[in-house]
């Protein structure tokens, strides 16, 4: 590394995002992040890209972007402490002096140990496809169809040791219509996902 690189990166607040599938919401969170010039205006960029599952469709985005990118097979660790043990060490890497990486979970479908947690607590993000605290856990498009709302949406939240729960930084709200499936619904909140996760990331970075 060049000693110009260093002073450079020097303090950069470096985003990590965690996937598990199509990684559409990190997709977005790039696209806003270079759009907007985060990294001249708050010195904040995505680093990297970190995978449970090494088919994770948003994987090929992130490399083209040349973003590091990393697997790690849940599968292949002898219990959820060593996965996220092994989790954490490769997002300390992304450490800078004085500047914690901030760790935003984009579909990540693994529920992290406590201390896993509290590790990264105040400086880790999730996003969840419904607006909680309604619907916590999966299938939460179908069963706010069962349940005959008129309104869903998709919530951001800090990551706390209660799953789905946590300090709310972000809601949107978007209509359920009288002919909607869950693929409809899941499609409708998605745009909306794209639009509120990239927002939240920037307002925490200014803060
Ligand atoms: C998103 O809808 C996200 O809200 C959801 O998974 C999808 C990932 O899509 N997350 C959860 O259900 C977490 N409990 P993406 O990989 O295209 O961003």
């Amino acid at each position: 590394m060049e000693v110009v690189d260093v002073i450079i990166k020097a303090g950069m607040k470096n985003i990590v995002i965690l996937i598990s599938g199509g990684g559409s919401n990190m997709a977005a969170i790039v696209k806003v992040a270079r759009r907007e010039g985060w990294q001249e205006k708050w010195r904040a960029r995505v680093a990297a890209v970190i995978s449970n599952k090494a088919s994770a469709g948003g994987l090929v985005f992130a490399r083209e972007q040349g973003i590091a990118t990393e697997v790690l097979d849940h599968k292949t660790f002898a219990s959820r402490e060593a996965f996220d043990e092994a989790l954490s060490t490769a997002i300390d890497r992304f450490d800078e002096p004085g500047q914690p990486a901030l760790v935003v979970l984009a579909g990540f479908m693994r529920i992290l140990t406590p201390g896993f947690v509290s590790r990264y607590e105040g400086r880790l993000l999730n996003i969840h496809p419904s607006l909680l605290p309604a619907f916590p856990g999966l299938h939460t498009h179908q069963r706010a169809l069962d349940a005959g709302c008129k309104v869903t949406g998709v919530t951001v939240h800090q990551v706390t040791a209660d799953l789905d729960h946590g300090p709310i930084l972000a809601q949107a709200v978007v209509p359920v219509l009288a002919a909607d499936t869950a693929a409809d619904l899941a499609a409708r909140v998605l745009t909306q996902e794209h639009l509120i996760y990239p927002r939240a990331i920037a307002d925490l970075l200014q803060k």
